[in-house]
């Protein structure tokens, strides 16, 4: 029987393939992400036709596609696919898909309850009820109602903030240079104008060249003072050391980080010093990164703004849908 083989496999994954068969292939489940698996253990796949992986800050290793000859499709569980050599797989032929939406309203949420948290300081609240140390007037909060939220990009995740922004009653100022029709009375002309009005900055933009610190020192001093920042889109979105001097100065009042520039260092454990990304600016935005967190109105989260049990459901879902639709010849969601 063929095989199809799932990378990045936990026991979640495991039961759902048990009572979501793939068509007249047989599962294998490794749990090591394929470029932690060796070489010389990569004989019991050397027929797989399909595999599915999760998404990497690394890239795939060609090296290790190249030990899998009869491979004919690779279905990443994640939006993103920048981790897979697309070049490569068109040359050989093999055909990759992705989860294009999953996890919208999901990432919204999560967004919301970093921005609460920080707003009525629960963490604090909650770390201080642990040692007995409660202090009432250190957690006096802001309410979000009557409060303007500026929302940086109006696409599939900026759009469920509006939508909770408004169940807040809580005013919006949305900017994106594709604005969306049906939205038309929540825009501001410029960035400048959202940053003049916004008590509260949400960023749901996608990481590009032109938006590489987009909000920086520039930025911060246009926005009103005691300004909230939420980021759940990517960390090189905000220029790390400017957010640090802005904070230190008090003209941010608060952040709420589920993504940090050069974020790998803070989440990894096996951090390799030769690592071609391990160079002087991304040891100075770790070391800054520490830094953010030791402020109480900070709060970090490590990337988990799509980890729900509904949206990680839908993951599983898509993929092996899309695996079965692949088998069947009718290929959905295909980047390759
Ligand atoms: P999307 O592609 O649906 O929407 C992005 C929007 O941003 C587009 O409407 C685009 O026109 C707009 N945009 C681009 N540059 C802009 C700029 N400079 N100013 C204003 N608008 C701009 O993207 P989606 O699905 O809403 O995702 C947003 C971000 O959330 C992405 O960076 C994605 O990587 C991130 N994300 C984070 C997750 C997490 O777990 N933390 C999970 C899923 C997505």
């Amino acid at each position: 029987m063929k095989s199809v083989v799932f990378f990045d496999a936990d026991e979640k994954l495991r039961d759902f393939v048990a009572r979501n068969p793939v068509a007249g292939h047989a599962p294998v489940f490794v749990a090591q992400d394929i470029n932690a698996v060796p070489a010389a253990a990569f004989k019991p796949y050397a027929n797989a036709e399909i595999i599915s992986l999760f998404t990497h800050s690394d890239k795939v290793a060609n090296q290790k596609l190249d030990l899998l000859p009869r491979l004919k499709m690779i279905n990443t569980r994640s939006t993103g696919f920048n981790h897979i050599d697309l070049a490569y797989c068109r040359k050989r032929g093999i055909a990759v898909t992705n989860v294009p939406k999953y996890g919208e309203i999901t990432v919204a949420e999560f967004a919301f309850a970093l921005l609460l948290s920080v707003m009525r300081h629960v963490v604090q609240a909650r770390n201080d009820m642990a040692q007995n140390q409660i202090r009432l007037e250190k957690y006096m909060g802001t309410d979000l109602a009557g409060k303007t939220i500026g929302i940086i990009g109006t696409g599939s995740i900026g759009r469920h903030m509006i939508q909770i922004a408004k169940g807040f009653g809580m005013s919006v100022a949305a900017y994106d240079p594709y604005p969306d029709p049906a939205l038309k009375d929540m825009y501001v002309p410029s960035l400048k104008k959202l940053y003049r009005q916004s008590d509260i900055i949400s960023l749901h933009i996608p990481s590009t060249p032109q938006n590489r610190h987009l909000i920086g020192k520039q930025a911060f001093a246009e926005m009103k003072p005691g300004v909230v920042i939420i980021n759940t889109a990517r960390g090189d979105l905000i220029d790390t050391q400017a957010l640090y001097q802005a904070l230190r100065a008090g003209r941010v009042g608060g952040a709420g980080l589920d993504v940090l520039e050069n974020e790998d260092f803070l989440l990894n454990d096996d951090i390799d010093p030769n690592h071609a990304r391990c160079n002087h600016e991304c040891l100075l935005d770790s070391a800054m990164n520490l830094k953010l967190m030791q402020f109480k109105n900070v709060i970090v989260t490590p990337h988990i703004a799509f980890n729900s049990v509904d949206a990680i459901g839908r993951i599983m879902a898509i993929s092996v849908e899309d695996i079965n639709r692949f088998i069947a010849r009718k290929p959905v969601n295909r980047v390759a």
